[in-house]
């Protein structure tokens, strides 16, 4: 029992460069593409496809794309910031505002994409681009809910596996919408039908990637016993 909670909590996004030259061994990619193969998904829909990508010329292509920042972005990053790690420790939710070039965390400063940040992701050896059909959906499920969940599942399983390989991993949200994702799904001639619900960066920092501060809310803060509002277990 402690040994999976151990791997979960040490689980951890590594936002750094990963050695292009260091590639994700054969055998370590199908262990985490088997995590995801059992996750649970509504209906058992199994409802994803993976992309492995791990031709330099693709990544490069794909990283060369020009990311996009979105004014809706900046004002609901700025909600989720905190501004030293004090007030993180004492929020308990959301991320350090220093993780973010300046004008993407200040309100009603346009925000600058800086040379050398315009780049979607920083490098690394593989991205795995998974994909689903938004025209279908788990059973009765408003918006597909409950596929979406699923999606969420087989992250998790991903993620997982390869932090307990050793390997680091990181999720890229940024291309899975706008002209970026058009873009993505024309280098990897992805059918028009699917879409892309989330990017994986898999690999190995060339330095040990920094500690920083992660938190968490208490048990007591989210759980509610019998009733909403009678809270924690005691
Ligand atoms: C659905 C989802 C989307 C995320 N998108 C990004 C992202 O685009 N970039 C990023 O660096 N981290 C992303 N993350 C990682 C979260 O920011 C991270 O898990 C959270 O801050 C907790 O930190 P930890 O992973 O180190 O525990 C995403 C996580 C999830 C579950």
């Amino acid at each position: 029992m402690q040994d999976i909670l151990k791997i979960m909590q040490e689980r951890r996004s590594v936002r750094m460069p990963f050695d292009p030259d260091r590639p994700i061994a054969e055998q370590d990619l199908r262990q985490i593409l088997e995590a995801g193969r059992w996750a649970p998904t509504a209906h058992n829909m199994q409802n994803f496809e993976i992309i492995v990508v791990d031709d330099r010329k693709i990544l490069e292509d794909i990283g060369n794309i020009k990311s996009t920042i979105s004014d809706t972005f900046i004002q609901e990053n700025y909600q989720q910031l905190s501004f030293t790690e004090e007030e993180l420790l004492h929020k308990k939710v959301g991320l350090l505002g220093t993780m973010f070039p300046p004008s993407w965390r200040t309100p009603g400063v346009k925000p600058v994409v800086e040379e050398g940040r315009s780049r979607p992701f920083p490098v690394c050896p593989t991205l795995l681009i998974v994909l689903y059909d938004p025209g279908k959906r788990a059973p009765a499920s408003e918006g597909d809910f409950l596929g979406i969940i699923s999606l969420g599942c087989m992250m998790e399983n991903l993620w997982l596996m390869a932090n307990s390989l050793g390997i680091n991993f990181q999720i890229i949200s940024a291309l899975a919408s706008g002209s970026v994702e058009k873009e993505v799904k024309r280098i990897l001639t992805v059918p028009e039908h699917l879409k892309i619900a989330f990017t994986v960066r898999l690999g190995y920092s060339a330095v040990a990637p920094p500690s920083y501060l992660r938190v968490r809310r208490d048990i007591e803060d989210f759980s509610h016993h019998n009733h909403f509002g009678n809270r924690g277990f005691e």
